[in-house]
């Protein structure tokens, strides 16, 4: 379940006797590597208490929509937006209507209102509940508008009658929560991401470097993976675990990258060129540690190749993305990035006062020849899945084009 890893679930309890169940469906989501902060409804407090969700999420359990402390703490607002998901497990027949309905009156349904990420349910409830045709009606209406539902299994049931409304089993949950990251939109295709700042040495302890994180990179090329392509990433020096499955090439020096990124592009498809690749290096590395003897320093630089317009000049280049951090006239300066290196798309964002490097969230505006497009204000990793979103919309498109 490597599509998990790093995604932030908000795990919605509701008031049914299953709720013991999402203790362990808690525990496995976590297990795979996800984020998740849970919401419980006062009808699942009378079945389990929230302490046992603190417990297994290390967060503390969201109950109340207007509670000082807690609203200071992570208001409703920031809960919606900081999900990727919203999971809710189970899910009653009151849940249920009142989200089919547009209720809110509590934290969990006011969440559902206030979010814009994919909702998806676990009903369980007893058979005739569920089978009823209001539960139905409500049903219909739910996945008319998108939404995900998770069973119900048939079965035993806890109130002694058998039929439709048993919650799956928290393994089912996991694996179907998964797989709802998986988009297919690159299946077949092959992407070569790089990530991360590059460091130029000046001596064998110092270099010249960059605030780059990685983060916005490394989500990105999960992204690809999860959209079913085949990733490639050359990743500068970074404090990020490497992703399963992606294949990662670990440079230092932006001459380093370029030779990484020369010798694999040829099996690339996309080139997505997030890293923060320093424009310049010393003329000369000095062979001993520069010692401290003048008053002033000079070091002599020299140009850096650029990465992705070596790329994107290439014969049959790759669908060629670029991102343009400014510190001003962002549209400006991203537009004539985009002609100037001969680009699909580039994707521009605000930097400085602690915007965009090393920061969690981040916001893009994505242009590309004959469009543009907002990307607002959220978790890299989310933004990462809209960008990629955007990537496969052009790339297809491009693709289709070529062939008629
Ligand atoms: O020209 P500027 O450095 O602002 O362009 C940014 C874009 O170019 C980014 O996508 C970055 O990864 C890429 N780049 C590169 N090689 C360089 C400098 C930038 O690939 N030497």
């Amino acid at each position: 379940m490597y599509q998990l890893a790093g995604k932030r679930i908000l795990l919605g309890v509701t008031g049914g006797i299953a709720a013991y169940k999402s203790a362990v469906l808690l525990r496995l989501l976590r297990n795979h590597g996800a984020d998740v902060r849970v919401v419980m409804t006062h009808g699942a407090m009378e079945f389990v208490t929230p302490l046992t969700f603190q417990a297994l999420s290390g967060k503390p359990v969201h109950t109340e929509l207007l509670d000082l402390e807690a609203e200071s703490a992570m208001g409703h607002i920031e809960l919606a937006r900081w999900a990727d998901l919203v999971l809710i497990a189970p899910t009653s027949a009151n849940v249920m209507a009142k989200i089919a309905n547009g209720v809110a009156d509590d934290l969990l349904s006011t969440l559902c209102l206030a979010t814009d990420v994919p909702l998806m349910l676990a009903p369980a409830m007893n058979q005739q509940m569920w089978l009823n045709s209001v539960t139905q009606e409500n049903l219909e209406k739910l996945k008319n508008r998108g939404l995900g539902i998770l069973g119900p299994a048939e079965g035993e049931q806890a109130c002694g009658e058998n039929g439709p409304g048993r919650m799956l089993e928290a393994e089912e949950i996991a694996l179907l929560t998964a797989k709802s990251f998986e988009t297919n939109i690159l299946t077949g295709s092959r992407v070569l991401v790089t990530a991360g700042p590059t460091r130029e040495a000046i001596d064998p302890v110092r270099y010249i470097s960059n605030r780059s994180s990685g983060k916005m990179g490394y989500a990105v090329a999960l992204a690809a993976m999860e959209a079913g392509a085949q990733v490639s990433l050359v990743s500068g020096p970074v404090n990020l675990s490497e992703p399963e499955r992606i294949n990662v090439t670990k440079v230092n020096s932006a001459v380093e990258m370029h030779s990484a990124v020369m010798q694999q592009i040829c099996n690339a498809d996309i080139f997505i060129s997030a890293a923060a690749v320093a424009d310049y290096s010393l003329e000369s590395i000095a062979r001993q540690k520069i010692k401290k003897s003048d008053d002033s320093l000079q070091l002599k630089l020299k140009k850096n190749p650029d990465i992705l317009s070596d790329v994107s000049a290439m014969q049959n280049a790759p669908f060629s993305v670029g991102f343009a951090a400014e510190t001003e006239n962002l549209e400006a300066n991203a537009q004539s990035k985009l002609h100037a290196k001969k680009l699909d798309m580039i994707a521009a964002n605000q930097v400085g006062d602690e915007q965009g490097f090393d920061a969690d969230t981040n916001a893009l505006t994505v242009y590309w020849k004959t469009g543009q497009k907002q990307l607002q204000q959220a978790p890299k990793t989310r933004l990462a899945r809209n960008l990629i979103n955007l990537i496969a919309d052009q790339y297809n498109a491009k693709n289709t084009n070529k062939t008629h």
